[in-house]
């Protein structure tokens, strides 16, 4: 019988996490870049793509009230990551800190459901990313048939799960196949590259709102909560927080101020800043972006798969358009790689402790990169990106991201009580009342996905848990320890 909650030794994991500092890390990374860090693993398909899925079929111009609720529950929960991240500030954080202390089954569904966070997330903003790719070649006289730029299947509440008559999303396989490259070559993640990137994406967005205010028809703000259709999660209420669920698809990516604990130069006080600052930063430019698009184009006009450029082409600053979709390329690329990055990584912890086979923990002799676990990681995004449209994979995204946030708002709780003493240098605030708060809006959040995403998350839990059960519980180093002392 396996042993649930077999742990890994705290102590030993902290002391492990502090020789690795000394040995490479530098504390190098103060407020300003934390939350670059941020804003570089936040903006992507989500506001580029996913705004106009949310506007023209589910909250109209009330995405605004949208982007409120997905930003409450990320502000929650990025407080408690900040206090995991904070106590063991090692690559894979939450996942290795629910080993420490939780037990080994918690921490493989947290690890399990982290995968959908990144590969599967590298998938989603690939797709939008063709998209983009795809709108600007037209402009420039390049049109590739449709049957090569789009998912064979898709999925409609009406209709159910079906095919479409296209063959594969093929601009979607080739990037991630070039990152994947790139990636077993070896990349350094460097502070100044990001800030780059993010000037290139803020920019953009900010050339957006400057063009677009002006041709604002406030008209096109009435009603600004349409009245919902008699369907569950279209329009009205049950609208807008359908449209929060999908929505916090645009936020995700904050942890990643998180991970970086090891570099911070004063993590006590510049994680909270990297996190909220970041959110704070993203919230108010989503929020501007929701009413300046609502406001220059009727919501019922934005399922495309370019809604900020069309917005450009609807105010006939037509030469901008360009500008907008290269610069919205070049964001979407940065986020597929930090998402292709960050995947192999908790790959090789789980290989590490037997739960995954060694194979995945293979450094490159030449490369030193973990390049076994890239090309799998590359592998499967590419397959997923190949076969599925952006509205499946984004919601399963955002579902499954969800359950992972307020799987760590409860290790918190959960951590107070049994590790009470273990020095925290960061504390979420207002505890128990922000934990509770980011499980509630998390939940809630949850119970306005549509049935399909649930279905799904419901098959990749079952794979996981037997995974486990025929791999993990077998090989688990922790296990071994525990019956041999
Ligand atoms: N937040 C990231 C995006 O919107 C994942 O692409």
């Amino acid at each position: 019988m396996a042993n649930l909650t077999a742990r890994k030794n705290l102590a030993e994991l902290i002391n492990s996490a502090e020789a690795v500092h000394e040995g490479s890390l530098k504390r190098s990374l103060g407020p300003f870049n934390l939350v670059m860090l941020g804003i570089g693993a936040i903006i992507g398909a989500g506001i580029f793509v996913l705004t106009g899925e949310v506007a023209s079929q589910y909250a109209g111009p009330a995405i605004t009230i949208s982007f409120i609720i997905a930003a409450f529950a990320c502000a929650c929960a990025g407080l408690c990551y900040a206090e995991l991240a904070s106590m063991i500030p090692i690559a894979g954080s939450v996942y290795t800190y629910s080993y420490a202390t939780v037990g080994e089954f918690f921490a493989w569904i947290v690890g399990w459901d982290l995968i959908i966070e990144y590969l599967f997330a590298a998938s989603t903003v690939s797709v939008g990313w063709s998209g983009y790719i795809v709108s600007l070649l037209k402009n420039i006289g390049i049109t590739i048939p449709s049957a090569l730029t789009s998912a064979p299947f898709a999925y409609d509440d009406g209709i159910g799960f079906h095919t479409t008559g296209a063959l594969i999303n093929l601009p979607a396989v080739a990037i991630i196949l070039v990152i994947t490259i790139i990636l077993v070559l070896g990349v350094q993640e460097s502070a100044r590259f990001n800030n780059v990137i993010v000037a290139i994406k803020t920019s953009v967005i900010v050339l957006f709102l400057v063009a677009g205010v002006s041709y604002v028809h406030t008209g096109n703000w009435v009603p600004f909560i349409p009245e919902n259709t008699g369907e569950f999660g279209r329009f009205g209420w049950t609208g807008i927080f359908r449209g929060a669920a999908i929505i916090f698809f645009a936020y995700i990516g904050f942890d990643a101020v998180s991970t970086a604990a090891q570099e911070a130069k004063n993590p006590q006080r510049d994680l909270p800043i990297g996190i909220l600052g970041s959110l704070i930063i993203c919230t108010l430019l989503y929020i501007a972006v929701g009413l300046v698009l609502t406001g220059i184009v009727p919501y019922t006009k934005l399922a495309v798969p370019d809604p900020i450029a069309v917005g450009i082409d609807a105010t006939g600053l037509t030469w901008l358009s360009p500008i907008i979709k290269l610069g919205a390329i070049a964001g979407l690329s940065s986020v597929i790689l930090v998402m292709l990055l960050g995947q192999p990584r908790i790959f090789f912890t789980m290989a590490n402790d037997g739960l995954l086979p060694a194979a995945f923990s293979k450094v490159h002799p030449k490369f030193k990169t973990p390049y076994i676990s890239t090309i799998i990681t590359g592998a499967v995004a590419m397959a997923l990106a190949a076969v599925f449209p952006i509205g499946i994979l984004s919601k399963l995204v955002s579902l499954g991201t969800l359950l992972a946030f307020a799987m760590v708002c409860l290790a918190v709780l959960i951590l107070r009580k049994t590790h009470a003493d273990t020095p925290r240098p960061f504390k979420t605030p207002l505890t128990p009342l922000v934990p509770i708060a980011g499980i509630a809006a998390c939940l809630g959040c949850m119970a306005f996905v549509n049935r399909f995403a649930w279905e799904l998350l419901g098959i990749w839990m079952a794979l996981g848990i037997t995974v486990y059960f025929l791999y993990g519980a077998k090989h688990s180093k922790a296990q071994h320890q525990a019956a041999s002392s």
